[in-house]
């Protein structure tokens, strides 16, 4: 915890300590967008929240309806803070959060007051978390009237404890498999706890597709294992794989299997936990953005929309329709009213198109493909499904790239179409 700060009307610092507050009475007055901001918080520590108010936002509400907030709807009245262990003072009148902390005061019950903090007993600090780790930053006068310099402090010190630059777990690590979904490309599109496993590797198993950028991030002490350099072939590549991350996390290293995407979407990442399974090895998996609704949504295409599709179907293209390992329905599929997201699908683009036509699917449909989403040289280009295969040789499209088909084209362009 970091503090400078000087309490009101003194130049004596504040005294930070951390609140227990589960099933403990905490009461606060006012049901606007503080309030609404300051309860989640209070709620997550366990306290037993008493909001008065005489309305209250939508999304208070809806922590009323779910019994963690117990609303009195009504002007506040002092014996409201009667048992309290902690008070926010937080509507939008001075004089009825001067009451309350006036209120407080006098049954020597800690408040803090949202409209002008020197004014109550106690500060509410910048607060961020980052694993078990709770940062507060608490500022002094002059954070008062810019309360933004104490937010961008935390956000500095966040920072460097996500990127592993400040540590926070100095002791040794626990051996093991993390399965870590980098999202589509851009290193800002991992999930903080995949890029804090990631810096906490011994050694970092990475694909063509994972976010490479992160990899700089890495000290030169982590081993990196470029599955770009592994022996050929699909399944002997895959064996050799899941060899390297068991044999690695047997011999006592934290290991990070680091892909693009999310490790289940055509990841291959179950095949992972099996092996690390049968060898007796700890597994744990860590979600990423996946490209089917990231890519598609990053070059402004949703995958649904309201009153025009009630369904999308994610699709491997990596073979063509007709073929004898296919496990796709695409009779099925030209049937369905809503968007096709295709991955993998670049090469059988034509063939896929061609089906989903001749299996009944409106030929002028809106296409898009999307080509290196998220990296600097993402690029749409648009089709029809009678248009698609000339469309792809003309604009010379290359892997990877996510196919949408469907009205939701229409919809991101409608000046195409
Ligand atoms: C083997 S799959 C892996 C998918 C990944 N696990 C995921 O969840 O996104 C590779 C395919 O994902 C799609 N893909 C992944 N990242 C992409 C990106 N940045 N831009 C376009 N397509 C992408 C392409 O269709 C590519 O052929």
């Amino acid at each position: 915890m970091t503090s400078s700060g000087t309490s009101s009307g003194t130049d004596f610092p504040t005294y930070p300590s951390g609140l227990m507050l589960e099933d403990r009475k905490v009461v606060v007055v006012g049901g606007g967008t503080v309030a609404q901001r300051r309860v989640p918080g209070l709620i997550a520590a366990g306290a037993r929240v008493e909001l008065v108010s005489p309305t209250v936002t939508p999304a208070i509400e809806g922590l009323v309806g779910s019994g963690e907030v117990t609303w009195h709807e009504r002007v506040f009245a002092d014996a409201d803070v009667d048992g309290a262990w902690y008070v926010i003072a937080a509507t939008d009148d001075a004089e009825v959060n001067a009451a309350v902390v006036a209120a407080a005061e006098r049954r020597h019950t800690f408040c803090v007051r949202a409209d002008d903090a020197t004014g109550g007993s106690a500060w509410t600090p910048a607060v961020g978390r980052h694993g078990e780790v709770t940062v507060a930053v608490l500022g002094d006068q002059r954070d008062h009237r810019d309360p933004r310099r104490t937010a961008a402090l935390r956000d500095r010190i966040l920072e460097r404890l996500h990127s592993g630059e400040l540590d926070t777990e100095p002791g040794p690590r626990t051996p093991g498999v993390v399965l870590i979904g980098g999202g589509p490309g851009d290193p800002d599109l991992i999930t903080l706890a995949g890029r804090k496993a990631l810096m906490e590797a011994d050694v970092v198993v990475a694909d063509r597709l994972a976010p490479r950028e992160l990899l700089g991030d890495l000290s030169p002490d982590v081993e990196l294992v470029d599955v770009a350099k592994l022996p050929r072939g699909r399944s002997a590549q895959q064996e050799e794989i899941n060899r390297v991350i068991v044999e690695a996390a047997l011999a006592g290293k934290r290991v990070a299997r680091f892909k693009g995407g999310d490790n289940f979407v055509f990841g291959r990442g179950y095949e992972e936990i099996i092996a690390c399974r049968e060898a007796g090895v700890p597994v744990t998996v860590i979600p990423g953005i996946s490209s089917p609704i990231a890519v598609p949504a990053i070059a402004g295409i949703p995958v649904t929309h309201r009153g025009v599709t009630h369904e999308f179907t994610v699709v491997s293209g990596h073979v063509p329709p007709g073929h004898p390992d296919s496990l796709v329905d695409w009779e099925g599929l030209a049937r369905m009213r809503g968007t096709l997201v295709l991955m993998m699908a670049v090469e059988n683009a034509p063939a896929i198109a061609a089906s989903l036509v001749a299996n009944g699917k409106d030929p002028w449909t809106p296409v898009a493909v999307v080509c290196d989403g998220t990296m600097p040289t993402q690029r749409t280009v648009l089709a029809t499904l009678t248009t698609l295969a000339d469309r792809l040789v003309e604009e010379a499209v290359k892997a990877p790239a996510i196919i949408v088909v469907g009205e939701v084209v229409r919809v991101a362009h409608p000046e195409a179409f």
